[in-house]
C-alpha cells in the first residue's frame, strides 16, 4: 500500500489505488494519488530489461513454422515454413499484405497459439517443450504484448489495466501502484491514471497498452500493428516510444505492421507473403533506397 496525504486536511490514508476522495474531509485526492508514481521516476532504460543469464545471439528463432487452420472442409495454411532468427536487442518489422500470416506468426512467437509443424525457440528453449505453467511464466515475464485494438479492459482504469499483469507476476500492491503510475507517467499519461479506456483517446489508449506491455520488464515486446488504429501523428508517437525503449533499454521489438514509418526505425524488415518469408531487408541497405520507397508509397499514406 502507498500512503497519500490529503491536500486539504493533511489526513494520511493508505491506498491501493482506489481512494480518490479524502475519507475525512471529502477533498479530491486524485492529484496526491498521481504524485505517488512520480517520486522515483526511473529512466526509459530501466523499465524493460533483458535479464537473461544466457548469452545466445538470437532471442527468438523459428524453424519451419507451419500453421494450418482447419475449418470444416476448408484448410488454410496461414504459415508455410517460416525460418526466422531475431537478434537480441533488434527492432524487427514484419510487413506483408492482409492475410499473409503476420498475426499468425506473431501468435506463435508470443506463445499465444501453437504451430502445426516446426519449432519456435525463445532463447533457444523450444516453446513446445514447456508445460502450461512454464509457458505462462514465459509469457508473463519475458514478453510484453501490444495489439492493434489496444485490448484494454473497459471497466478498469488506466492504472488498473497497467498493474494487472503485475498481479500475475506476484508483485506487492505497493510496488504495483508505484510502478503502474511510473509507467503511465513515462508514456505521458501521468495525469490520466484513473481514466477508463472510453475516457481516453485512441492514442492515449495505445499508450496505456505500451505501459501495460512494460509491466513486468519484458525482454521482448511483440506489437501487432500497434499503429493500425491511430492517425499519422499519434502513430508516429507510438513508434518513437517503441524505438526509444529499444535503444535505451535494449528490449527486442518485433512488430507486425503496414505502417511505412516503421521502416525508419527498424533494423530489419521481414516481408511475408502467403505464409512464407519473401525477403528480408536490412536497415543499412534501405538507407540507400529510402527516397524511392517514400515516393512509391506516398499516395497510400
Ligand atoms: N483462427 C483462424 N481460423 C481460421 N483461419 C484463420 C484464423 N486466423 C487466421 N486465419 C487465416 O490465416 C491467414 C493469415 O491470417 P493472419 O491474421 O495471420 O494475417 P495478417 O497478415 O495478420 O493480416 P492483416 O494484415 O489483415 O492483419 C488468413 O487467410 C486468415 O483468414
Ligand atoms: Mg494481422
Amino acid at each position: 500500500m502507498a500512503v497519500i496525504k490529503c491536500p486539504e486536511c493533511d489526513y494520511e490514508v493508505e491506498t491501493d489505488g482506489i481512494v480518490t476522495v479524502c475519507p475525512k474531509c471529502n477533498a479530491d485526492m486524485t492529484k496526491a494519488m498521481e504524485d505517488v508514481g512520480r517520486t522515483s521516476r526511473p529512466k526509459m532504460s530501466e523499465v524493460a530489461r533483458d535479464d537473461s543469464v544466457t548469452t545466445h545471439e538470437f532471442i527468438v528463432r523459428t524453424k519451419g513454422l507451419v500453421k494450418e487452420y482447419v475449418m470444416g472442409e476448408v484448410r488454410v495454411r496461414a504459415l508455410n515454413g517460416v525460418d526466422l532468427d531475431v537478434r537480441r536487442g533488434e527492432y524487427l518489422s514484419i510487413m506483408g499484405p492482409s492475410g499473409s500470416g503476420k498475426s499468425t506468426l506473431f501468435n506463435m512467437v508470443g506463445g499465444l497459439d501453437k504451430p502445426s509443424e516446426g519449432t519456435c525457440y525463445i532463447e533457444e528453449v523450444d516453446m513446445a517443450q514447456l508445460d502450461a505453467f512454464e509457458l505462462a511464466w514465459l509469457r508473463c515475464r519475458k514478453i510484453g504484448y501490444i495489439f492493434q485494438s489496444f485490448n484494454l479492459i473497459p471497466v478498469m482504469t488506466a492504472l488498473e489495466n497497467v498493474t494487472l499483469p503485475m498481479i500475475f507476476a506476484g508483485m506487492s500492491s505497493d510496488e504495483m501502484m508505484e510502478r503502474g503510475a511510473m509507467l503511465l507517467d513515462l508514456v505521458g499519461l501521468g495525469d490520466r491514471l484513473h481514466h477508463k479506456p472510453y475516457e481516453l483517446s485512441g492514442g492515449q489508449q495505445q499508450r496505456v497498452a505500451v505501459a501495460r506491455s512494460l509491466a513486468n520488464s519484458p525482454a521482448i515486446i511483440l506489437a501487432d500493428e500497434p499503429t493500425g488504429n491511430l492517425d499519422l501523428q499519434t502513430g508516429k508517437e507510438i513508434i518513437d516510444l517503441l524505438k526509444e525503449l529499444n535503444t535505451e533499454s535494449g528490449v527486442t521489438v518485433i512488430s507486425a505492421t503496414h505502417d511505412l514509418k516503421m521502416i525508419d526505425v527498424s533494423d530489419r524488415i521481414v516481408h511475408i507473403r502467403d505464409g512464407v518469408c519473401d525477403k528480408i531487408e536490412h536497415r543499412a541497405d534501405l538507407d540507400l533506397n529510402i527516397g524511392d520507397l517514400g515516393s512509391e508509397h506516398a499516395e497510400g499514406e
